[in-house]
């Protein structure tokens, strides 16, 4: 097991999948236009240099699934299954003394968060956004550990603008807080084992501490240390804690911010986040993460995804299933054994995950995780009549003033029962077992 986030990025580094760029550049003008590049590579990229900061900055993280598949120890098509088996079985955290996060120790007027790299990701953003910190907060009522990711806008200094959503778990929260007038104390962790972000990026119930869903993916108890200025534990292998209060009844513009949907999000009342300390190690590593990549969408999908791979394994025979570019569309690869099995399918996926709108199944031969594969089963196997299954008035995505998420569609693109013989997909000889780079 790897146990933080630098250890993942050794062993990626090992794999050559790390671009390390060693020049100094621009948060605003160079750094965006970079990441993506790197991910267009599906490489992790390292900015030793970032003008402005003595802190190096890390993106793309798990922008690939065979990035994804390595942090697992598995396959690409493993990887939900992985998931399934791991969070059966939640790991309480553990509270230790001291941890790394601990070496430097900054205070009230020490603090000055534009130390950090913070990145202005889009062009009509209001400003740098830290996006990658994960928000560990505690029920007042129950003394129950929430950890969320929640996007930060830098304000300055000491201040942040955060956007948390009124009906998620820390909007519950901090309304129960606000309610008896009192400040919600919270902590921000930056620069994470990919497990942590991932389990704060999962929906549990409300109640559950996302820390035993990262333990049980680690599969051994998740290490927190005590705050200095607020009544709350984080993760000892974090790079960077920002410690804080988020004001009770003070709301200020946020935004806009170019989000998950990669559409920008109007300015909007958001509330503030006051930071009383900093704790970081000596030499770490600040982490961003784009809203709209495949970085964004791999951590809010893969729980998703395993929720929808959970409802559908028992209504067909499931070779892989796969959430991209985006939250909305799932193609599910199966070993079909009648007519109207893919519809099944397709049905228990959109009762499974409500903000599906469009689920693709494909025959096992095609890959879900090539969006070109998949359109290729759709332009050569699908039957779009009848085939379709059209829902119409039904509920997706909440954010929806146009109700373009109020129908959703099934496409069956499987080839006809028994009529292999004609949809059997060439191949050549020795596929995937030669290396070009041998040749050359
Ligand atoms: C990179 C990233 C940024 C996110 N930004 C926000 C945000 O700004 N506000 C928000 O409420 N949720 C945001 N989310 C989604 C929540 O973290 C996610 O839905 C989480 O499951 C909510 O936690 P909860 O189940 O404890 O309510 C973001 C997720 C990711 C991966």
């Amino acid at each position: 097991m790897l146990a933080d986030m630098r250890s993942v990025v050794e062993q990626f580094k090992r794999l050559d999948r790390v671009l390390s760029i060693k020049r100094e550049v621009d948060p605003v003008d160079e750094i965006p236009s970079l990441m993506r590049e790197a991910e267009k590579r599906a490489k992790i990229i390292l900015f030793e240099k970032v003008k402005g900061s003595a802190f190096p900055l890390i993106n793309n993280l798990l922008g690939s699934m065979d990035l994804l598949a390595e942090v697992f120890q598995t396959k690409r098509e493993g990887v939900v299954r992985e998931w399934v088996a791991r969070v059966r079985e939640p790991v309480e955290p553990r509270i230790t003394d001291w941890g790394p996060v601990k070496e430097v120790l900054r205070r009230g007027e020490d603090v000055d968060l534009r130390d950090l790299p913070v990145v202005t990701h889009a062009l009509k953003d209001a400003g740098p956004y830290i996006t990658a910190g994960i928000v560990i907060a505690k029920d007042p009522d129950t003394g129950i550990r929430n950890v969320s990711v929640h996007r930060m806008q830098l304000k300055g200094k000491n201040n942040l603008g955060i956007r948390i959503v009124p009906n998620q778990h820390l909007g519950r929260i901090q309304d129960k807080y606000e309610k008896s007038g009192k400040d919600m104390e919270v902590a921000v962790a930056i620069g994470n084992h990919p497990f942590e972000t991932l389990a704060a990026a999962t929906s549990l119930s409300f109640g559950i501490d996302e820390f035993t869903i990262s333990g049980a993916l680690r599969r051994e108890p998740v290490d927190l240390v005590k705050c200095d200025t607020v009544d709350l534990e984080v993760p000892v292998t974090a790079e960077i804690v920002l410690e804080g209060k988020v004001l009770a009844g003070v709301r200020e513009k946020e935004g806009p911010f170019g989000d998950f949907m990669q559409f920008y999000v109007p300015p909007m009342d958001n509330h503030v986040l006051r930071v009383t300390a900093m704790t970081h190690r000596h030499d770490a590593i600040y982490q961003t993460i784009q809203s709209g990549s495949v970085e964004d969408i791999h951590c809010l999908a893969l729980s998703r995804e395993a929720k929808i791979y959970e409802a559908v394994r028992n209504t067909g025979e499931i070779q892989a299933l796969h959430m991209a570019p985006t939250l909305f569309n799932c193609a599910i690869a199966i070993r079909k054994r009648f007519e109207g099995e893919p519809r099944d399918v397709a049905t228990e996926a959109f009762r499974a995950y409500s903000w599906l709108k469009h689920c693709v199944v494909v025959d096992h031969d095609v890959d879900v995780f090539d969006p070109k594969d998949v359109l290729w089963a759709l332009a050569t196997r699908a039957k779009f009549h009848p085939g379709l299954l059209l829902i119409k008035d039904t509920t997706g995505f909440p954010r929806d003033p146009f109700h373009l998420h109020a129908s959703k569609l099934a496409i069956d693109a499987t080839a006809p029962m028994n009529q292999w013989g004609e949809f059997e997909r060439k191949t050549v000889r020795n596929a995937g077992v030669m290396r070009l780079e041998d040749y050359l």
